[in-house]
This record gives C-alpha cells, sequence and structure tokens, in this order.
C-alpha cells in the first residue's frame, strides 16, 4: 500500500523497514511535522509499544508503515 514506508522506497530515501510493516520493529520510525500528525488517526497500542523502542522518540513520532 501506499504508506509512508512504500512511498520513501518509491523515491529512493533511506528509511530501513526491518519487518515490512508488521509492527514488529521500529525501524520505520518516522517524525511528522506537527500540523501532518494532527490530521492522522491515533496509533493504535502495537503502535505505540513499538514507538516506545524508537531511537529518538518525538511527540509527533509515527511508524512509518502504519502512517497512510
Ligand atoms: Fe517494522 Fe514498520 S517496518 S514496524
Amino acid at each position: 500500500g501506499d504508506d509512508i514506508l512504500a512511498i520513501a522506497h518509491e523515491y529512493d530515501v533511506d528509511l530501513e523497514g526491518a519487518c515490512e510493516g508488521s509492527v514488529a520493529c521500529s525501524t520505520c520510525h518516522v517524525i511528522l511535522p506537527e500540523e501532518f500528525y494532527d490530521l492522522l488517526p491515533e496509533p493504535d497500542d502495537d503502535e505505540n509499544d513499538m514507538l516506545d523502542m524508537a531511537f529518538g522518540l518525538t511527540d509527533t513520532s509515527r511508524l512509518g508503515c502504519q502512517v497512510k
């Protein structure tokens, strides 16, 4: 699908995505602009658990593979 992870790969952006969208890693961590973050539905519990392990977590962090 056209999640941020897929779009990043399409444009050769260096975003890892080790588990390919199964919410089992945090290598697809992205930090979003606040305006964009606010438009999205809240992360679910699985995503929040993985985000807690992400390096450099911020208030507008998401897992790229979960943002469509
Ligand atoms: Fe692993 Fe997104 S690619 S959680």
